[in-house]
């Protein structure tokens, strides 16, 4: 895994991406607006890269993206991976032990995710505070590689507080709606039963979506600071549950992208 993670690096920095101080995952149907902010882009797709996995998903772009937004050196992942995909978790992760070896402080990730908190409406944000990780496996699972980080890594704040505040705050000085609850990772790539939506809002999650969750176990491996936001694109209810269609829930991420763009453009002007 090591050798997989320098030969990336190593490529990547060849062509021409050399310090990025933020690394950026643009989530199902958020993957443009952001991408415009970039300023003089060095683009490098996916399957040019050593050891990166191809996104199977037709909706993700399997992109690269480096450049400046608000005077930082910013790397954007337009499109990830995800479990479903057929990937194992060592694989799935691996760009964001990438991104920590080319020198990121901070990682901020984005989502689609479906909204089981009724007091919430989809098209509305939620900051994951938290999350129940429900995916079979864990990237961490296997040997430990203690120069990544430690066997047993803590989770009792996966998501930075500080960069949490600080964007509750610019929410608030914007007035854009940003709810804050609890993400439930599942591996998809079906949606919900309405007894599975019952059960994961019984438990505690407030959302729930089909990745972000390995990629946080692994940049809290790596003391990589970290926050998440999910774009609710669907509402679960499951005493009123409508038929799931992906295009409507690419539509509503889609809709919702510009607010989500607004609030990590301004987070970044202020790391
Ligand atoms: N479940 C799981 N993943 C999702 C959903 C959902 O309802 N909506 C968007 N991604």
């Amino acid at each position: 895994m090591l050798e997989h993670i320098q030969e990336a690096t190593t490529f990547i920095r060849q062509h021409g991406i050399t310090s990025p101080e933020v690394g950026v995952i643009l989530g199902t149907g958020l993957g443009n607006l952001f991408v415009k902010e970039i300023k003089n882009p060095v683009v490098i797709n996916y399957n040019s890269i050593p050891h990166f996995p191809i996104s199977t998903v037709e909706f993700h772009k399997g992109k690269l993206i480096y450049g400046m937004v608000k005077g930082k050196r910013v790397l954007a992942m337009q499109g990830r991976f995800h479990y479903y995909e057929g990937y194992n978790m060592k694989q799935i992760t691996l760009p964001v032990r990438v991104m920590k070896m080319l020198g990121i402080k901070t990682l901020l990730i984005s989502n689609a995710a479906g909204n089981m908190n009724l007091k919430w409406k989809k098209g509305e944000m939620m900051l994951i505070d938290d999350h129940i990780n429900l995916q079979p496996d864990n990237p961490l699972r296997g040997e430990n590689f203690t120069v990544l980080g430690p066997r047993f890594p803590d989770m009792s704040q996966p998501y930075s507080r500080d960069l949490n505040k600080k964007l509750i705050g610019i929410a608030k000085k914007k007035k854009i709606r940003l709810n804050v609850g609890v993400y439930a990772g599942v591996m998809g790539p079906n949606l919900e039963t309405r007894a599975e939506y019952r059960y994961l809002h019984m438990i505690g999650a407030d959302a729930v979506g089909m990745s972000t969750v390995p990629e946080v176990i692994v940049a809290n491996h790596m003391g990589l600071p970290c926050c998440a936001i999910s774009v609710l694109t669907d509402d679960c209810d499951p005493d009123n549950l409508k038929p799931a269609v992906i295009a409507e829930i690419i539509k509503i991420a889609g809709k919702a992208e510009a607010k989500l763009t607004n609030l990590y453009v301004e987070l970044i002007g202020q790391l």
